[in-house]
């Protein structure tokens, strides 16, 4: 257990952009908005409480619990893995942290595939159980989309490269290259809006066809992979800083390098343990004067009784 202060909720933290500006909460309707005014949408992964602060400090307006957790954070080796459960623990997190962006919970593999009520019911969960305000579900899932709407659960749906089907894509590639899947990527953008998305990821798809798709939607397109034209754009925090072990994909810019900083703290660590300069006497607690000084006339009485006996 440590005692090192590390309050939940609260106040922004000292520096942060947001500062003492009253804060205007981020909704589904408010991205709609953005799009109308023409204001890009910044939108980022989070997984935790402590990076979701970071980022909901730094303004950003979308925070997703992305099940790209599985393998930014579980270490597997694609997302089909994580669980609602694990999504569910992680979605808490970042709800603890989050004050204004708004905080969208990606429904992981197996949680909507075998039925719209199976979709329905684990969405209630992550609204429910986990205080997320949208849910995120990839591919041309229209009934489902639907039926989430009825049910007062506001959906950003996701279509292009939808990872939770890399089996059936055989890997992970670029989408809608064609003129049919442009034009079946563009239907599919369109009914998933008429059936109440609020917002649609466009994945790994070139940037014309993401450029005509936004243009034409009535509902905010968030990139990735996407090119420059889409209302906003989203990356995975973990490429983000570099904390992903591996040469990044074409379309992420790398912002800062978390792994050399935290990987030379943890070896600077390492070092002044093994060299005794951690911790130093400044870094220690003491015994207040008086009670030292009891200790040491104690013992010397101690010492002065057993050469007596
Ligand atoms: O899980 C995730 O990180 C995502 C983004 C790539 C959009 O779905």
């Amino acid at each position: 257990m440590s005692f090192t202060s590390f309050p939940a909720g609260g106040n922004p933290s000292p520096g942060s952009p947001i500062g003492d500006a009253p804060l205007t909460k981020v909704t589904m309707p408010a991205l709609l908005e953005m799009k109308r005014q023409g204001k890009p949408i910044s939108s980022l992964t989070a997984y935790d409480y402590s990076t979701s602060r970071l980022a909901d400090e730094a303004g950003i307006d979308l925070i997703l619990v992305g099940d790209s957790l599985a393998q930014v954070v579980l270490g597997h080796d694609n997302t089909l893995a994580v669980t609602v459960d694990e999504m569910l623990h992680h979605t808490r997190a970042v709800r603890r942290a989050v004050r204004r962006a708004l905080v969208v919970a990606d429904m992981p593999f197996g949680s909507y595939h075998a039925s719209v009520a199976d979709g329905v019911a684990n969405a209630i969960r992550f609204i429910k159980e986990a205080g997320a305000e949208a849910v995120k579900v990839e591919g041309p899932r229209v009934e489902l989309v639907r039926a989430l709407s009825e049910a007062e659960i506001p959906v950003v749906a996701h279509l292009g490269l939808t990872p939770q089907s890399v089996l059936r894509m055989g890997g992970y590639r670029v989408q809608a290259r064609t003129a049919e899947t442009v034009l079946q990527l563009k239907a599919d953008a369109m009914a998933l809006a008429d059936a109440g998305a609020g917002a649609v990821v466009l994945e790994g798809v070139p940037r014309e066809v993401a450029a005509a798709i936004t243009a034409e939607l009535p509902i905010p397109t968030i990139g990735i992979g996407a090119g420059p034209d889409c209302d906003g754009q989203i990356l995975v925090f973990h490429d983000l800083v570099n904390l992903t072990f591996a040469a990044p994909a074409k379309f992420v810019r790398r912002y800062g390098d978390a792994g050399a900083l935290i990987r030379t703290a943890i070896e600077h660590y390492r070092e002044d343990v093994e060299h005794r300069a951690f911790p130093s006497d400044e870094e220690s607690y003491h015994l207040a004067p008086a009670v030292r000084q009891a200790l040491r006339t104690e013992a010397t009485q101690e010492t002065g009784a057993l050469r007596k006996a």
